[in-house]
């Protein structure tokens, strides 16, 4: 909890500072409280004394109260707030964080207890410091004050006094030896709650088809009772403490009383009054002793939780990505276009065993390089070193003729149209879709839109309407800027048309309503497999990068739309490097290369003719396809 402080800003602090003093101040004011009431006291049993003298002191203990109050509020306000700031905070640092992580860093949480770690840790922390922070300061200074104050006023009371605290200590030390572990499991719990909840609602359409509705509402009950269970044994745990306090609060005043009783009778006719009050003092101090511990076993409620949280955020937030971004943001000058594999071998985190060992290959620019091997023989494992997704554990993968491990990510990945084995698609219309991550400074050495001349003011303002800006409105012109955004829409709209026509979506784009604006469900459910893909290679092809990685994005295209969009690629594609993961060996048959893989390890690479002739894997792959005609021919 500690460590997690150091996310504070310094206004934090300082507002955290001013609540002390609030805090102070209270504890300050409540422990007057008994000096007037002695002085009351004191006045009333002494004959004589003026009414007026006991209503002013009467008044100061009102003051002295509305002090308090207002004290309490303060300080209330000022915890809140920070707490609410320092978790906005958490949270974004913690978006952020997730933001950088790779599928590695994914592997190591799960995403429901991600989501978790954003939103109930935050609010356990956010909670503490609303109302345990404080009280934390607060019970110390309040015990010990009181403490001071009740000292030298008779020997029996603090004995008293002394034998009600260390009940009470033992008491809470029992009581939280049995609920902290529990407290610690908690976090755990509501992880397990989110995960089943989250698999039921993503697998909705298989639990349906397997009438698996039973099952999972098992395994939903399963994780509700653990963490049912465990809230109800700590709260009814935390249950016993009030009227524990109460017992001993009121045994003490018992014995406070008994006491005096006794005291008062042994004494003299004249101390008889001092004692009096004395005691009526001692009564209301010893009060406080005992509110301060109660407030310190709220902040034992509080804070546990609160620990386990903080370190669960801290656990996000300490995690560096594996994928350390370089500087580099150009390749070697005339290798543009070029994708090299040396010597690779890649390991799994956590893996005991390579899943890639020793791959070499080389593309060249505008070359077509495909791969195909067996289900689970590596290919997307393959493919993902290149956007570095994953980073290779042993030799370089070198794209435009640098390791990609110098590169500035986003420069790297700026290079690629990358189309993953599973589609993905987001909330929002076809085109935001296509034109996804579309930014417009960085899209690197285009086939048809040249980065503007920036030296230039033409270039300049190219570059403005490029980034959506008013390019004339810094040249001191005014006017003409709906029009420069007026063309940047078109222009867009217009790529977009393209992107999804090479990938042969416009036929089905076309007859959705809205055409290009159609809205698209949250992960695309309201297009089919086929049409995602083609949706996600439209996403590639829009982003005209140098090199297009295509992992088994044809697979659920029929041959008919498999070759015209392959057709369509050659045409306006020409100059991007091509890596193609196949399962079919149509698609793949006129590559420039083809990669055989095999576990692992390239155990062919040629062209499709060379490899019928070398490569028995290949041989069997294509017999299992093609008809003797096709492999004759
Ligand atoms: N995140 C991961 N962590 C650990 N092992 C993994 C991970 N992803 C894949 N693997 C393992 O790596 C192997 C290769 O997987 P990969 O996805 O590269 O196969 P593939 O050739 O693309 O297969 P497919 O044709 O079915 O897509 C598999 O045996 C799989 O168990
Ligand atoms: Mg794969």
């Amino acid at each position: 909890m500690l460590r997690i402080c150091r996310y504070l800003s310094k206004a934090e602090i300082g507002q955290l500072l001013a609540g002390l003093l609030f805090v102070v101040g209270q504890v300050w004011l409540d422990l007057k409280l008994p000096d007037y009431m002695s002085d009351i006291t004191t006045l009333v049993e002494t004959e004589g004394s003026a009414m007026r003298d006991i209503w002013i002191a009467g008044g100061k203990m009102l003051g002295v109260s509305l002090g308090s109050v207002m004290c309490a509020v303060a300080t209330g306000f000022i915890a809140a707030r920070v707490a609410a700031s320092f978790g906005q905070r958490l949270r974004s640092l913690e978006f952020r964080a997730v933001e950088s992580f790779g599928p590695a860093e994914m592997g190591r949480f799960s995403t429901a207890s991600l989501i978790t770690r954003s939103t109930n840790d935050i609010t356990q922390i956010q909670m503490f410091i609303t109302m345990g922070l404080l009280l934390l300061v607060r019970a110390p200074i309040m015990a010990v004050w009181a403490l001071v104050k009740i000292a030298g006023k008779g020997v029996d009371w603090t004995l008293a006094t002394g034998v009600a605290v260390a009940i009470l200590m033992v008491a809470v030390a029992l009581l939280m030896w049995q609920v902290l572990p529990k407290f610690r499991s908690m976090q755990r719990l509501t992880d397990d709650i989110n995960d089943v909840a989250r698999e039921n609602l993503v697998g909705l359409r298989v639990v349906r088809a397997y009438n698996a509705e039973g099952f999972q509402e098992d395994r939903f009950t399963h994780a509700n009772d653990a963490l049912t269970g465990t809230q109800l044994f700590t709260n009814r745990a935390m249950a016993v403490m009030m009227p524990l306090m109460n017992t001993v609060m009121n045994g003490l005043m018992l014995a406070v009383y008994w006491i005096g009783a006794y005291l008062i009778q042994a004494a003299a006719a004249t101390d008889r009054l001092t004692l009096f009050s004395n005691m009526v003092v001692f009564s209301s101090y010893s009060v406080q002793v005992i509110m301060a511990f109660l407030l310190m076993s709220m902040v034992f409620v509080l804070l546990p939780r609160a620990d386990v949280s903080a370190h669960r955020v801290l656990e996000v937030l300490g995690t560096k990505p594996s994928v350390v971004s370089g500087t580099r943001t150009e390749g070697e000058p005339g290798r543009a276009g070029t994708v090299e594999f040396r010597d690779v071998s890649f390991t799994y985190p956590g893996a005991r065993e390579p899943m890639l060992r020793h791959v070499s290959f080389q593309a060249d620019p505008g070359q077509t390089v495909a791969f195909i091997g067996s289900t689970g023989s590596g290919k997307s494992t393959l493919i993902n070193l290149v956007p570095r997704l994953y980073d290779a554990t042993e030799g370089q993968v070198l794209v435009d003729g640098v390791d990609v491990r110098e590169y500035d990510v986003r420069a790297l990945r700026g290079r690629i149209g990358y189309v993953p084995q599973k589609s993905v698609l987001f909330s929002g219309t076809v085109s935001s879709n296509v034109s996804y991550g579309d930014d417009p400074a960085r899209r690197g050495a285009g086939l048809d839109v040249e980065l503007p001349d920036t030296s230039t003011r033409a270039g300049r303002r190219r570059e403005a309407e490029l980034l959506g800006r008013d390019g004339t409105a810094t040249d001191g012109g005014s006017g003409s800027g709906d029009g420069a955004n007026g063309n940047e829409a078109s222009d867009r709209r217009d790529r977009v048309q393209r992107a999804v026509h090479v990938a042969q979506a416009d036929e089905f784009v076309d007859r959705m309503e809205g055409g290009l604006e159609a809205p698209i469900a949250q992960g695309g459910s309201n297009v089919s497999g086929g049409q995602k893909q083609r949706l996600s290679i439209a996403r590639a092809v829009f982003r005209h990068p140098e090199i297009l990685v295509f992992d088994d994005s044809f697979s659920a295209l029929d041959f008919r739309t498999d070759r015209a969009v392959r057709e369509a690629l050659a045409g306006e594609a020409r100059d991007a490097t091509k890596l193609i993961v196949a399962q079919r060996i149509g698609t793949i048959m006129d590559a420039d290369r083809i990669v055989v893989l095999d576990d692992g390890r390239v155990v062919g690479q040629g062209t499709h003719r060379e490899l019928l002739g070398s490569c028995e894997v290949y041989r069997q792959i294509a017999e299992s396809q093609l008809t003797a005609k096709e492999l004759a021919a």
